[in-house]
């Protein structure tokens, strides 16, 4: 099922807009004509990309939101239609990584991942999916990982966190099913945007081939006409797509310890 047609009265909600991924996606979706809310923590950020995306003669909002923060996704959606728009399409993208073992972890640090990579995912589905569904047309798009399918000692938090996301947008995807309303999980592998900075590790620390990896735009078209085509998942890359099903059907007894070994979050030099 296509997505939503572009119209001025609606738009398309996409967390994490300040950088990386989530402003790809924001510009795949204003190429394919439709409005954006930028949320995120950097209004300056979201406010340059507001102005690049108001330069190509489609509407664009600024919300400046911290997702960490119960209240303030709690107002989010009412925030978009007193602006006098409809979210036809929801893009959960913020998201955020630690690194290291749990036997050393700030607890704070985790419960902040926490919020933001899945609570915020499940808040906000919760409050935009009914009125979608109600419309009878929408979609949403939570990016997940590649992490999602396998466990990850040095991101143990961050893996369950995106194995959540997985599990969760496939069964929102199973409950739509006729509606008019799609989900979609995005699971990329690497990506060089400011993710790894965030988590601490520097792009050659991440003991990934090259061939892995996958350019920000390439990640946001793969996810948007995923969505476009009512995919229940779309993984950018053919090695990505051949590392996630290999992840998943080896056997954890085996693949854990590989992983604990060659992890960077988990060496000691
Ligand atoms: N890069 C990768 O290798 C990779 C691989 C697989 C999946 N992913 C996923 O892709 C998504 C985007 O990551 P990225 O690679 O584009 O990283 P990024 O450049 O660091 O972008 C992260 C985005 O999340 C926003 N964010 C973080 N905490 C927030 C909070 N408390 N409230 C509101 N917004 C918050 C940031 O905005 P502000 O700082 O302005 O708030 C930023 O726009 C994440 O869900 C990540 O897990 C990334």
């Amino acid at each position: 099922m296509a997505l939503p047609a572009p119209a001025p009265d609606r738009t398309a909600v996409v967390t994490g807009a300040s950088s990386g991924i989530g402003a790809e996606i924001a510009r795949e979706l204003v190429r394919r004509g439709h409005g954006v809310t930028l949320v995120a923590r950097r209004g300056d950020k979201l406010a340059e990309l507001a102005a690049e995306v108001r330069g190509s003669g489609v509407r664009a909002e600024v919300l400046t939101a911290d997702l960490s923060d119960r209240g303030a996704r709690a107002g989010l959606y009412e925030q978009v239609t007193a602006l006098g728009l409809v979210p036809d399409i929801l893009v959960n993208n913020a998201g955020l990584s630690t690194l290291g073992p749990v036997a050393s972890s700030d607890p704070d640090a985790e419960m902040n991942m926490v919020e933001v990579d899945v609570m915020a995912v499940t808040d906000l589905c919760s409050r935009f999916v009914g009125p979608m569904v109600e419309r009878g047309r929408g979609g949403i798009l939570n990016v997940a990982s590649t992490a999602a399918f396998q466990p990850l000692p040095g991101q143990a938090g961050y893996g369950a966190c995106k194995a959540f996301v997985l599990s969760y947008t496939r069964s929102l995807g199973g409950e739509l099913r006729g509606t008019g309303v799609t989900a979609t999980a995005l699971c990329p592998g690497p990506v060089d945007t400011g993710f790894g900075d965030t988590a601490g590790f520097a792009k050659e620390d991440a003991a990934l081939p090259a061939f892995m990896w996958e350019s920000a735009e390439a990640v946001a078209k793969c996810g948007v006409a995923g969505l476009d085509k009512g995919r229940p998942v779309a993984i950018p890359g053919p090695a990505n797509r051949v590392a996630a099903m290999f992840a998943h059907l080896t056997p954890k007894a085996l693949l854990v310890p590989i992983l604990a070994s060659r992890h960077p979050g988990l060496r000691d030099d």
